[in-house]
């Protein structure tokens, strides 16, 4: 019987442990398929005492039998790809026999990384604080009808094309009055497109679509998160993709009626990086205890993440607008010993209350929290703290969701399953 693929995909802001639940479950599926964002993406894992961290790679890729795809949604930088397959290598994976790329997905050209550097020094304090990685430049060419798609790497006219679409980034690059890309970058780009060519390449739609009639079991691995969905986000600081459950079916290929589960991480309280509203931020020595804690800097810029209570209302949004069937919560060990969480309810609006995420979250928002009792501590061995169930249940009751897996530090290990079938 044909299969239906589930989705897995960051439920806040990004970064929220998705490449460490992918990892975990990865056994369960023969593929693990990315449907958008690029190398703005940094997804940790760490097993055996080791961490790795993916940008473009899907997160089954340590996980032997799997099938890695790299589907159509995504934008591709060949330097920073290759780089990345010449470190998996090192650790002695062997990538080239369980990667595929579609050839629908779009390439990073140095001047979009230029580009996307001029178009943030051109806002100034406005900046959205991207990677820098060129992935709006890259996604406005695709919009724009301008992108240059693995695919055309195979195409005769493919040096001429890189050209025009190089002379007409300079063209914008001089109205920024910003430098263009260097030779020398040009030639590592020009290199790295080579070896990518010797990759499987894939039409990812019909790769996927026979192995769902042939009863295979396929994960959809998003990156970044809802609120920087490019639609439902916190416009415009947002990515330039959809990071949304619907964002699978676009970047895959794949019918909405064969959407199995939907999986939405979160974790226990909440992060941003980068700039843009954050109604639960802590500027405070709990926001600092809680980066300290969490670690939480950027694995693909190191800049500091930006810290604050679970927002419950940005909660339920995200599992309105992707379906989200079941939760999984990570870092809750991260909040080990705090005597009093808070828990953001609603939003004071103008006067009025809501439990609704607002049009404009930037200005004019307060958060109304409940105080909730913290624990001592936390391991995925032992049985959960009281408060820490408590804490569970507060959340499924308040998002009608189901949290099923618990996540209680970095590591495969430190995860736990939850019997949820009393909630749904
Ligand atoms: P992703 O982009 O959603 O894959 O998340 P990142 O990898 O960017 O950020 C998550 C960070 O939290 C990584 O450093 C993970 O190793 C770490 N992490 C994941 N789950 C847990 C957890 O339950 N507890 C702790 N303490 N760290 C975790
Ligand atoms: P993962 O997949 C967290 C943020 C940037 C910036 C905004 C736009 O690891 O969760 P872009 O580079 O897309 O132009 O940046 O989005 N951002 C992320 N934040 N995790 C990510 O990916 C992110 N990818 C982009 O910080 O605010
Ligand atoms: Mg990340």
């Amino acid at each position: 019987m044909a299969a239906r693929m589930d989705v897995l995909l960051g439920a806040q802001w990004g970064d929220e442990g998705k490449g460490k639940v992918v990892d975990v479950i990865a056994p369960r599926y023969e593929v693990i398929a990315r449907f958008q964002g690029g190398p703005n993406a940094g997804h940790t894992l760490l097993f055996e005492g080791h961490k790795h961290v993916l940008h473009t790679i899907p997160s089954g890729v340590f996980r032997q039998g799997t099938v890695n795809l790299v589907g159509n949604g995504v934008v591709v930088d060949p330097v920073i790809f290759l780089k990345e397959v010449r470190s998996l290598e090192a650790c002695g994976v062997n990538v080239r026999d369980c990667l595929l790329i579609s050839r629908r997905a779009h390439l990073i050209l140095p001047t979009h990384r230029a580009l996307d550097a001029a178009s943030e020094a051109d806002k100034g304090k406005q900046k959205i604080g991207s990677t820098l990685k060129g992935i709006g430049p890259t996604y406005m060419d695709k919009t724009g009808r301008n992108g240059l798609r693995v695919g055309d790497l195979f195409q005769a006219d493919l040096h001429d094309r890189i050209s025009a679409l190089k002379r007409k980034h300079e063209r914008l690059l001089s109205l920024y009055d910003a430098p263009g890309s260097t030779i020398e970058a040009d030639a590592e780009w020009l290199d790295a497109v080579e070896q990518l060519k010797r990759f499987r390449v894939v039409d990812c739609e019909h790769y996927l679509d026979e192995a769902l009639r042939a009863g295979k079991r396929v994960l959809a691995e998003g990156a970044q998160g809802t609120l920087l969905d490019i639609d439902f986000g916190t416009y415009p600081f947002v990515t330039s993709s959809n990071t949304i459950c619907a964002g699978a079916c676009t970047g895959l290929g794949i019918a909405p009626n064969r959407i199995g589960s939907i999986t939405g991480i979160f974790k226990a309280y909440c992060t941003r990086v980068g700039s843009g509203p954050f109604p639960t931020e802590l500027d405070d020595a709990t926001g600092e205890a809680i980066r300290q804690a969490g670690h939480e800097f950027g694995s693909t810029t190191g800049r500091a993440r930006r810290c604050g209570w679970l927002d419950l209302p940005a909660l339920r949004y995200a599992v309105m607008i992707n379906g989200i069937t079941e939760l999984a919560m990570m870092k809750a060990d991260v909040l080990n010993g705090m005597a009093t969480l808070r828990v953001c309810t609603h939003y004071r609006v103008n006067g009025s209350l809501t439990d609704r995420m607002p049009y404009d979250v930037s200005s004019g928002i307060e958060p109304v929290y409940r105080d909730m009792p913290g624990w001592v501590s936390s391991n995925a061995s032992g049985r959960l703290p009281a408060e820490l169930d408590q804490y569970i249940t507060m959340i499924e009751e308040a998002v009608g969701v189901p949290i099923s897996i618990v996540s209680l530090g970095p590591d495969r290990a430190e995860t736990i399953m939850r019997e949820t079938a009393s909630v749904r």
